[in-house]
This record gives C-alpha cells, sequence and structure tokens, in this order.
C-alpha cells in the first residue's frame, strides 16, 4: 500500500531524487540537463499517483493539477481559481537533497492528502526548473516564465561551456519562441504557497519546528571583473607587476567589510583567474558577487560603495575594474491572508497559539519572488540541522516533515475556508485566522 502523504513516503522521495545528479559523487541538477528532465519524469509519476494530471511547461517547469472537485484535470479550466504549492527542483553545486526539493515533495503529499476533499478552488502542484541559478548566472528562470517575466535579454547568457540559454532551450526540445506559453494568468490564481527548509539556524535556536515567512531578501548578482597583466613570475619586480588577483583579493576583502558596517550579505562565492598556471601572474580575474539586503535601498547602497571601492582598487594598482550584472530580484513581502494562512496551519499542527507562532524574514531566496509578480504568495519554513543549507549535510527530522505536512495541508485548508463565499452559515464554520507576531530580523543571527 502506498503511503504517499507521511513524512516517511516525503523523506524516501527527496532521498530518490538525489539519484538524478551530474556528478556519481556529490549531487548536481542544473536548468535544462538530462538530470531535469529525469527529476521531472519522477516527480510526474508522484503526482499521477497523487491524483493530479501533470504537464511540462514551455519553460521546463512541471506541474500537477486537479480540479476543485479532486478531479485530475489538465489543461485548467479558464477562469476557474487555482491556487498553487511548490517549490523548485533545480539545485547548487554539490548540493543537500531539500533545499527547494522538499518543498515540491511536500506540496505532492499535501494534494494526496486532499484528493477526495471538495475545495473552493483547483489545486496544482509546481516543481520549478530553476531556482538557483547555477548553470546560467541568472536566478528564477523557472518561475520567471511562469509569472510571465521573461526577458529576451536573457537568451544569450551562457553557461560554463559557452552554451547559450536558446541553445539549451532547443537541446532540452522546449521552443525558445514558446517561452511566453508558461506564463500564468494572475485572473485565474489564488496564490502561492511554499514550503522551504530554514537555510538558517533561527529555528532550531528556538526549538521551534516551524515558522511562516514575513519578507523574502531581494538579491543581485554581478560578474566582476579586474584585468591586469599576465608576466613572468620570476622575472617581474613587485613595483612592474600588476597582478589582476592581487587586487581582486583587496577587493574581496573589502567587499565583506563594507557589507558588515551596510548589515548587508555579500559573497565572493567563484573566481576565475586567467591565464591560471604556477608561474604566471594572473592577467585577469573574474569574481561573481552575490548581494542581499533587509531592504533594497540597502542593499543597492552597498553595492555602489563596492563599485566604488573597485574603482578605487584598480586605481592603486593600475589594473581594470567591470562589472556585469546577472540577476536582480526585488524584496517580497508574504501576504498578509498567506502570513495568517500558514500561521494558522502551523497552529493547528503544532498546537502553538496563535502568539507563539513565529514569522522570520528571509535572507535566502525563492521562487516566491517571482511569482509575486502574478498572485499573493505565502512561505512556511521547516527547521533544518545548525542552519546548514547548500551543501550535502543539509538535514532535516522526519518528525518535523511530519508535522510540517500536518502544517502545509491545514494552511490549504485554511485557506479554502477563506476563501469560500460568506453564506448566512458559514462565518461559524470559519477559523480565526492566527495573529501573526512580530517577525524576528533574522540577519544578525545568521552571521
Ligand atoms: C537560493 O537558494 C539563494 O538564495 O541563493
Ligand atoms: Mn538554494
Ligand atoms: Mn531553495
Amino acid at each position: 500500500m502506498t503511503d504517499i502523504g507521511t513524512a516517511a513516503w516525503v523523506m524516501a522521495r527527496c532521498a530518490d531524487l538525489t539519484r538524478h545528479s551530474s556528478r556519481p559523487d556529490a549531487l548536481e541538477r542544473v536548468y535544462l540537463s538530462p538530470e531535469h528532465s529525469a527529476a521531472n519524469t519522477a516527480v510526474r509519476a508522484w503526482m499521477l499517483d497523487a491524483g493530479l494530471d501533470t504537464e511540462t511547461d514551455a519553460a521546463g517547469n512541471i506541474w500537477g493539477r486537479r480540479s476543485a472537485d479532486g478531479a485530475p484535470q489538465r489543461p485548467a479550466t479558464p477562469g476557474e481559481p487555482t491556487l498553487v504549492l511548490g517549490s523548485h527542483l533545480d539545485t547548487v553545486p554539490d548540493a543537500g537533497r531539500y533545499d527547494g526539493m522538499l518543498g515540491v515533495v511536500l506540496a505532492i503529499a499535501v494534494a494526496h492528502r486532499l484528493r477526495e476533499v471538495a475545495l473552493p478552488f483547483a489545486l496544482e502542484v509546481v516543481g520549478f526548473s530553476d531556482e538557483e541559478g547555477t548553470r546560467f548566472g541568472k536566478a528564477l528562470l523557472g518561475s520567471c516564465a511562469a509569472s510571465g517575466q521573461w526577458d529576451p535579454a536573457w537568451w544569450d547568457q551562457a553557461d560554463a561551456d559557452g552554451v547559450t540559454l536558446r541553445e539549451a532551450f532547443a537541446r532540452f526540445g522546449l521552443a525558445p519562441d514558446r517561452v511566453g506559453d508558461a506564463a500564468r494568468d494572475p485572473a485565474d490564481l489564488v496564490g502561492y504557497l511554499e514550503a522551504h527548509i530554514e537555510q538558517g539556524p533561527v529555528l532550531e535556536a528556538r526549538n521551534l519546528p516551524l515558522g511562516y515567512v514575513t519578507t523574502i531578501a531581494g538579491a543581485r548578482r554581478f560578474v566582476l571583473t579586474v584585468t591586469g597583466e599576465a608576466r613572468h613570475a620570476g622575472g617581474t619586480p613587485f613595483a612592474r607587476r600588476r597582478d589582476a588577483l592581487v587586487a581582486a583579493s583587496h577587493l574581496v576583502t573589502r567587499i565583506e567589510e563594507l557589507a558588515i558596517a551596510a548589515d548587508c550579505l555579500a559573497t565572493v562565492g567563484d573566481i576565475h583567474v586567467q591565464p591560471g598556471a604556477v608561474n604566471v601572474i594572473p592577467g585577469r580575474a573574474e569574481l561573481t558577487l552575490d548581494l542581499r539586503g533587509r531592504t533594497d535601498a540597502g542593499r543597492d547602497a552597498l553595492w555602489e560603495q563596492i563599485a566604488a571601492a573597485g574603482r578605487g582598487i584598480a586605481a592603486e594598482r593600475g589594473v581594470a575594474f567591470e562589472f556585469a550584472e546577472t540577476h536582480r530580484a526585488p524584496s517580497t513581502a508574504c501576504a498578509d491572508r498567506l502570513k495568517a494562512a500558514v500561521a494558522d496551519g502551523i497552529g493547528e499542527a503544532t498546537g502553538a497559539a496563535p502568539g507563539d507562532v513565529l514569522g522570520l524574514w528571509s535572507p535566502a531566496g525563492h521562487d516566491g519572488m517571482a511569482m509575486d509578480a502574478v498572485t499573493d504568495v505565502g512561505m512556511l519554513f521547516v527547521r533544518c540541522r545548525d542552519g546548514i543549507s547548500h551543501h550535502p549535510d543539509e538535514h532535516v527530522e522526519p518528525e518535523d516533515v511530519g508535522v510540517a505536512l500536518d502544517a502545509f495541508t491545514a494552511a490549504v485548508l485554511a485557506l479554502a475556508r477563506e476563501h469560500r463565499p460568506a453564506g448566512p452559515a458559514e462565518p461559524s464554520a470559519l477559523v480565526e485566522p492566527a495573529a501573526p507576531v512580530e517577525p524576528v530580523e533574522t540577519l544578525g543571527e545568521v552571521r
């Protein structure tokens, strides 16, 4: 007998998805890769088992849908209100197994639990194809397509092997000129709800399995290029050097100082040096930069300081400094009614009084940042061990997954109660939404 709808099933499916990796020794699954296709195939089968009809959209996102009365249904009936649950199926290099995948699999388990329950809206589950931006630098490609925000300027962005996004689409069997077909009509959407591991230490420190998200921080990403001169490592005295890597190193430490002073987050996650030989002074260094802030204005002010520092260091050291922005997403506030539904669900699942349900700010990015353009967004955070994420040691306890499943299901039902048109007998059936408590500011604790 299938046990879809239990924590054990969810944990096992997250383990299954680790098989679809481009590396035998680690988990890495990027947009439009053979592993992306294999993961979609696995997820499609689980969606079908959960009573959902499925479809891969024009950007490679996998969707499952049931109608309000519970029947598997594709395509959607135009105008039928629809609640979307989901997260992403792509990963960073050497990833953990829960970032993204837990939210997709939990959503399928919720759909299975509710398969016999009539709802006042259709229910969809989505596995977004690209949230991390690992392959093309631009994050949220899957959810940008689904929210009608595809920018044609992205087509020429290339991966590390020089394959452009346009070419990758064709190789995956998708038609670039059809990407607009993936866009959802805001008029049909009731909201987007996502469950995700916290990726930080706050819930664990407070001994809580779950929290709801208040705001998702906006990120900006850049490629910074420092160009000096490659010369002989033995024959070139220091006074004659224009070492791109030394200049870049000064910039990296300055970026950290500036970010700490600005109370923002800045990460140089990758450096490429050319020509890259032990006895050649580096002539060129290319750095990635990821910037996040409590507010977009604070983050943008930090970027101005970093750009000025780059120009200053370049002038001092006789090198050139250039940059290109590869990704920008504004911060996103979760909608009050979805925060209340998630808080309600947490209260029901954990027995916590409304005032004791914790709201958290998310320094990590999520697909809701894109979906916010077409519908209200809400998020459920699940405690993870030691706040570890983007690392193979990512870990969640099955007990927490069980309570997350209960809370996520209860959140959907809370929204269903809220959504039903008010009739004379309705109000008594409504559960008072939990009053969201003051959000905690997590940035200081995350450091
Ligand atoms: C996504 O995980 C991000 O915040 O980078
Ligand atoms: Mn991630
Ligand atoms: Mn994620």
